[in-house]
């Protein structure tokens, strides 16, 4: 789908992979709406889009894991401007931890985000695209949905969970003339980095994120292989070579991938203070 001229909402705008995507977008001559639940971060998203200028069509605060305040914007979206062109799923948090160590909520919080804040936009968004009959569905999961990481139990869980409702969605959607496009991210050098909760001793982990972000990309090349990827109706995005040679040799060769994975474990076990 081309994106001049089409109608694009963005979640999790404020920041990171959300916002580059969103000035992306709005460069391609895509009119946005944009959401965030940090709203000085989602402000400023819109002037910088303004600034270079995109079309921003509106914007509004919230939080996806609140299903009300999702058919709310769902509802004043739909009366203002009509049914979007183009739904990016992009508000994410991180939790790195061992399960010993966390609580029911840390569970809860990472699956209300990054799981139920994605169907919240699937239910309210969609089904007025399948009345108009076309449409384009962007999700970012992770390296973590494709592939259970140490260290990653509940961020795997709630990124794998949007990896099959993807790739289910890509299937049924089609009949209506709307195209999936999943994103996995490997490492990227996003404000995440420093938002990420990781239940560990805090010296420890200080001394560890500088070693995630030497593989890191950066947010705007994931948003520049996102828009190539829904102008051309393309379903997987893996966002660096080594994301791609990680997931083949897990398809390919799984013995050499859960030996690799094991020695990461232990690896991050040693940096973060668990052996
Ligand atoms: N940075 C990475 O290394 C990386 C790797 C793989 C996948 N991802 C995924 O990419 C997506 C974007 O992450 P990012 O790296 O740009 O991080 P980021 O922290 O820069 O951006 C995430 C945005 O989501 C928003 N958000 C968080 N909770 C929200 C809520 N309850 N309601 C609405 N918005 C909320 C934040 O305010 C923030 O603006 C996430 O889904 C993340 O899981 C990131």
């Amino acid at each position: 789908m081309k994106i001049r001229g089409k109608k694009v909402l963005v979640t999790g705008a404020a920041s990171g992979i959300g916002r580059c995507t969103a000035l992306a977008m709005a460069k391609a001559g895509g009119k946005l709406i944009l959401t965030d639940i940090n709203e000085l971060g989602l402000a400023e998203t819109v002037s910088m889009a303004r600034k270079q200028g995109g079309a921003v069509l509106a914007s509004k605060a919230l939080d996806i894991s609140d299903l009300a305040s999702v058919q709310e914007l769902a509802d004043e979206v739909h009366r203002d401007f009509g049914p979007m062109d183009v739904l990016c799923n992009i508000a994410g948090i991180a939790l790195f931890a061992q399960v010993e160590d966390m609580e029911h909520s840390h569970w809860e919080k990472i699956l209300a985000v990054n799981l139920w804040g994605v169907i919240h936009a699937v239910e309210c968004f969609v089904p007025e695209m399948i009345r108009a009959r076309s449409g384009h569905l962007v999700n970012v999961a992770s390296l973590a949905g494709l592939a259970g990481l140490p260290w990653h139990a509940a961020y795997s869980a709630s990124k794998h969970a949007v990896v099959g409702l993807s790739e289910s969605l890509s299937f049924d959607l089609r009949k209506h003339g709307i195209h999936v496009t999943l994103v996995c991210p490997g490492a990227v050098a996003t404000p995440l980095v420093e938002s990420v909760r990781i239940l560990a001793d805090p010296a420890l982990v200080a001394k560890s994120k500088p070693l995630f972000l030497k593989a890191a990309v950066t947010p705007e090349k994931v948003a520049e292989l996102t828009l190539r990827a829904v102008e051309r109706n393309r379903f997987l995005v893996l966002t660096s070579p080594d994301i791609h040679a990680l997931y083949l040799l897990k398809r390919q060769a799984p013995r050499t991938f859960r030996g690799a994975m094991r020695v990461m474990s232990r690896a991050m076990d040693k940096a973060l203070g668990k052996r």
